[in-house]
C-alpha cells in the first residue's frame, strides 16, 4: 500500500482534448446530483491537472457545485445547457454559457490555455464528449459505492497508457483506496510523470 502522493504532472505534447473523472470500480460517477464519496485528494489532483485551462461541462455538474466553489478559478468555465435564457439567469453568474457541446469545445480552445481543454461530466457531456476527446484521466476509487450516474464507456481505440501507483492503490488521509489512471485514444502522444 503506498502513501497519499503528490498529484502527478502531466506534460501533453500534442493539443488535447481531455476528459477527467472520478469512478468506482463499477463506473459509477455520481448519486443524487453529487459523487458518494469524500476524497480531497482527488479535488486535488483535479485542480492540478485542470488548473489555467478551460473547463467543459453540463448544466448539472456546474449546479452540483456550491456557489461558493464556482466558477472553478483559474479556468474559463463553459457551461451547456438546452433551456434559452438560463445563461442570464443568476445561478449562471461566472459561466460562458453554450447550447451546443461542438460549440463549447471550439470555444474551449480559444480560451487561455486552450491548447488543454478538460470536459468535466458529467454522464450526459462525457458520453457525448469522448469522441471529440483524445485523453482521459480517471482517477478509480476502490469502493462499491452506488451511484444513478455512470462513467461513459471507453472502445477499443482508448488504450491504457499508465497508472500511479502502477500497481494497487493510494491511501488517503481518510482511508479511502484510490489510483490515478490515463488513457488515449489512438496515436496520442503524451509524457506524464
Ligand atoms: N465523478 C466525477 O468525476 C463527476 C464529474 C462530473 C459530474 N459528476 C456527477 O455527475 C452527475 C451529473 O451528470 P449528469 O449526466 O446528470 O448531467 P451533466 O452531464 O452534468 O449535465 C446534463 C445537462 O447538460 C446539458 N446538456 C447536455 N448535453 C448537451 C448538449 N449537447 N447541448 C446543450 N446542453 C447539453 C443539459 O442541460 P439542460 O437540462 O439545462 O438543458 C443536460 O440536462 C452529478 O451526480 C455529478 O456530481 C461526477
Amino acid at each position: 500500500m503506498s502513501q497519499s502522493p503528490a498529484t502527478p504532472t502531466y506534460r501533453f505534447t500534442q493539443p488535447i482534448v481531455g476528459m477527467i473523472w472520478a469512478q468506482t470500480n463499477t463506473g459509477v460517477i455520481g448519486a443524487d446530483g453529487g459523487m458518494p464519496w469524500h476524497l480531497p485528494e482527488d479535488m486535488a489532483h483535479f485542480t492540478r491537472v485542470t488548473k489555467g485551462h478551460p473547463v467543459v461541462m453540463g448544466r448539472k455538474t456546474w449546479e452540483s457545485f456550491p456557489d461558493k466553489f464556482r466558477p472553478l478559478p483559474d479556468r474559463t468555465n463553459i457551461v451547456v445547457t438546452r433551456q434559452q435564457g438560463w445563461g442570464s439567469t443568476p445561478e449562471a453568474s461566472g459561466a460562458v454559457v453554450l447550447d451546443s457541446l461542438e460549440e463549447a469545445l471550439v470555444e474551449a480552445q480559444f480560451s487561455p490555455g486552450g491548447n488543454e481543454v478538460w470536459v468535466i461530466g458529467g454522464g450526459q457531456v462525457y458520453e457525448q464528449a469522448k469522441e471529440h476527446c483524445n485523453v482521459a484521466v480517471i482517477t478509480v476509487i476502490n469502493t462499491d459505492a452506488r451511484g444513478d450516474t455512470q462513467a461513459p464507456g471507453l472502445s477499443s481505440e482508448w488504450t491504457f497508457r499508465g497508472a500511479t501507483p502502477l500497481e494497487g492503490w493510494h491511501t488517503a488521509k481518510n482511508g479511502t483506496e484510490y489510483r490515478f489512471t490515463l488513457w488515449a485514444k489512438g496515436e496520442t502522444e503524451f509524457q506524464a510523470e
